[in-house]
């Protein structure tokens, strides 16, 4: 017997491995953490959250400037690569821009967020550590996932979590993610990074918002 299997209404989501070598690393990493050393929470943002971070601030004389050049060379590649996974109606164009950095120490967390007026969005973990530091949570946000867990506990418990494909069935869903992974999803995803427990090193990420012409 011969069957199919699609998922309905799932959000794609895409996830490489940017090289470390291919862009000057070790600098925006410095540059990064002379910055954080300056204010731990830099957050011109939401007034909630307590994180380092550019948004809305890139041009704040106080902070030092980070050089993306040679990572937007990198990230036109890898975009272009895994865009190539679409399936389009016509000729397709892909625009990017490095909208954001973050940097979080113990106890540091970003809210519940989306980023609106784009098509895409993306994070690379330019510095994780795997065991200690915490991955971004993902929101679902279909309606049924907030009450799943009432009305069908047994099939929440038979469904294994690990498994992406099964990530329909809960509230939440946290990639497994390794420093330099690069993840794109829909702009339609809310997603936050978690309060974390970590002070040996800092959890560092870049976001890019991506739109398709
Ligand atoms: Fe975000």
């Amino acid at each position: 017997m011969s069957f199919t299997k699609d998922i309905v209404f799932g959000f794609p989501i895409l996830k490489t491995s940017i090289d470390p070598k291919s862009y000057n690393k070790k600098k925006v990493i410095s540059t990064i953490k002379k910055n954080y050393k300056i204010d731990q929470n830099r957050n011109n943002w939401d007034g909630r959250s307590n994180l380092h971070h550019g948004h809305n601030d890139f041009n704040n004389p106080k902070f030092h400037k980070i050089n993306f050049d040679e990572l937007f060379e990198v990230y036109k590649k890898a975009l272009s690569e895994m865009f190539e996974s679409f399936s389009y109606t016509g000729k397709t164009k892909i625009n990017f821009g490095i909208i954001n950095y973050s940097c979080l120490g113990k106890t540091q967390y970003m809210d519940t967020h989306l980023h609106s007026g784009n098509d895409f969005n993306a994070i690379h973990y330019i510095q994780f550590d795997e065991k200690n530091h915490t991955g971004t949570q993902l929101e679902s946000s279909q309606a049924h996932s907030k009450f799943a867990h009432n009305l069908r506990p047994n099939l929440v418990k038979k469904l294994d979590n690990t498994k992406s494909e099964n990530s329909w069935m809960f509230d939440d869903w946290t990639f497994d993610t390794k420093e330099d992974d690069l993840i794109v999803m829909p702009c339609f995803v809310r997603h936050r990074i978690p309060k974390q427990n970590f002070n040996k090193t800092h959890r560092i990420t870049i976001a890019l918002d991506i739109n398709l012409e």
